[in-house]
């Protein structure tokens, strides 16, 4: 018997013991008071003020108020028994100009946040770049431009010089693909350029301020040290299908396989190289480079959201987000949907975790990113979400099925603990297991914050 069968014999699907339980938020979807304390603005004070870039032209402002309702907001997790609170820290409340000296009433809000936790008895896990770079660096080329990859581990230096005594974990970047494709490929996320040259050279960028900033933690004494991905698993319509699995292999290297082969057996896969040749030249990538990218790190964190499906059908013209994929399909699969349109499927979760251990042996995962959002509204102060129950169930016994195949999976946390700016959606899509009125702030419980505070007090479903 593993550890993580039922030991029980009532049915309870436990997870090993230490399995880390949390949730997740990201400075500009809650915090609001970007104005306040010396703050910059960020590339997404920028896109969200462009107009046509967000729902209804919504802002960060003033979001969920978590800047001054924080104690609140840690209370509430406390309340729920969480053990894990991954936040990110806002590059331009630190070094407004993205370069220059520090700004030490940036950092006290963190420092704040991080003594509350810990007093709340919360472990803190900090993300060091959730997609706000200062609006100052995307004005001297952003991503595209390796400054911004040492000058990110500059900033990362600083705030560890700060918080490293309390924060023993800390995350470089999440999700490289959005910042890098969405925002220079697709122009769906700031900074909102289109150009597909110029996001495989800020993949580039990013993977390399990931090396060196996780260089740099390291050199000054950080226990933990992770990268956030956002992976899905890529299945061809037809796996007899040779085309359509060169379409799922294809888009498996543009989504998955560009940043997992550098970060973790520290080469690009070839397959990937001769693609990007296609729109930029490789001078930007220096011999060096790979070496630093696949330093070991201590933990991958894994965001899954929903699967993919495709098959080759020619004469499709290519996904401004996978440049280069002419003649790629992209199917809807027949499955549920969340209020985002993404489709429900748990196992798809387990079929990724299986693979990422079977591919990238050495280093355990934690899923720091898994939800769904849903049409939610507080009646009478409930909220009644059973399909985000549903999801967050299923999704979780998938996370114990890959650990008992063998995927070295040390916690869970959920996205999000407050309904929250979610990007280009705004204020219309919830994925909080915490409502928020954004006319009061006022927080409720939705009924799946009681039920995931259960399974976090009992360790198991
Ligand atoms: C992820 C982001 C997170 C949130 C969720 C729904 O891609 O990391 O900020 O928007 O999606």
């Amino acid at each position: 018997m593993t550890q993580t069968e039922d030991r029980t014999g009532t049915g309870l699907a436990l997870f090993p013991p230490g399995f880390r339980w949390g949730v997740a938020t990201a400075s500009y979807q809650i915090e609001g008071a970007t104005g306040e304390d010396g703050r910059a603005p960020s590339i997404w004070d920028t896109f969200a003020r462009t107009s046509g870039r967000v729902h209804l032209g919504q802002t960060g402002d003033v979001a969920c108020d978590h800047y001054h309702r924080y104690a609140e907001d840690v209370a509430l997790m406390r309340e729920l028994g969480l053990g894990t609170y991954r936040f990110s820290v806002a590059w331009p409340r630190v070094r407004p100009d993205g370069t220059g000296p520090v700004n030490p009433r940036g950092l006290d809000f963190y420092d704040r946040l991080v003594d509350a936790l810990l007093a709340s008895g919360i472990e803190p896990m900090a993300t060091l770049y959730h997609w706000d770079l200062p609006q100052v660096l995307e004005d001297r080329g952003g991503w595209t431009v390796r400054e911004t990859a040492h000058h990110f581990a500059d900033y990362a230096t600083a705030v560890h010089d700060r918080l490293g005594d309390r924060v023993a974990t800390w995350t470089t970047l999440n999700e490289p693909w959005c910042s890098a494709f969405l925002g220079y490929a697709s122009g769906d996320q700031a900074p909102g350029r289109t150009e597909p040259g110029a996001a495989f050279r800020a993949a580039h960028h990013l993977l390399l301020g990931h090396g060196l900033a996780a260089r740099a933690l390291k050199a000054a004494g950080a226990r933990e040290v992770s990268v956030t991905v956002n992976l899905t698993p890529v299945s061809p319509r037809d796996p007899q299908d040779r085309h359509d699995v060169a379409a799922a292999a294809l888009v498996d290297g543009l989504h998955n396989r560009i940043f997992l082969d550098p970060l973790l057996k520290g080469r690009y896969p070839a397959d990937m190289l001769e693609h990007a040749a296609r729109f930029t030249g490789l001078e930007h990538i220096a011999g060096g480079d790979e070496g630093i990218i696949g330093a070991p790190i201590d933990l991958l964190g894994v965001n899954y959201y929903a699967p993919t499906l495709v098959a080759a059908k020619v004469g499709t013209p290519s996904s401004d987000r996978f440049p280069g994929t002419e003649g790629v399909e992209y199917l809807e699969p027949d499955l549920p949907v969340t209020a985002m349109g993404w489709p429900v499927e748990a196992d798809g979760l387990r079929r990724l975790l299986v693979r990422l251990a079977h591919d990238y042996p050495s280093v355990p995962m934690m899923i720091t990113e898994n939800g769904a959002a849903y049409h939610d509204s507080a009646v009478d102060g409930r909220v009644a979400d059973a399909e985000r129950v549903d999801y967050l169930r299923s999704h979780l016994l998938a996370v114990h099925r890959a650990i008992g195949e063998g995927a070295d999976l040390r916690g869970y946390l959920a996205w999000s603990l407050l309904d929250n700016f979610e990007w280009a959606y705004g204020y219309d899509k919830r994925f909080g297991l915490v409502h928020v009125d954004y006319e009061t702030q006022r927080r409720t419980l939705k009924d799946s914050a009681l039920w995931y505070s259960g399974v976090v007090g009992r360790n198991g479903i």
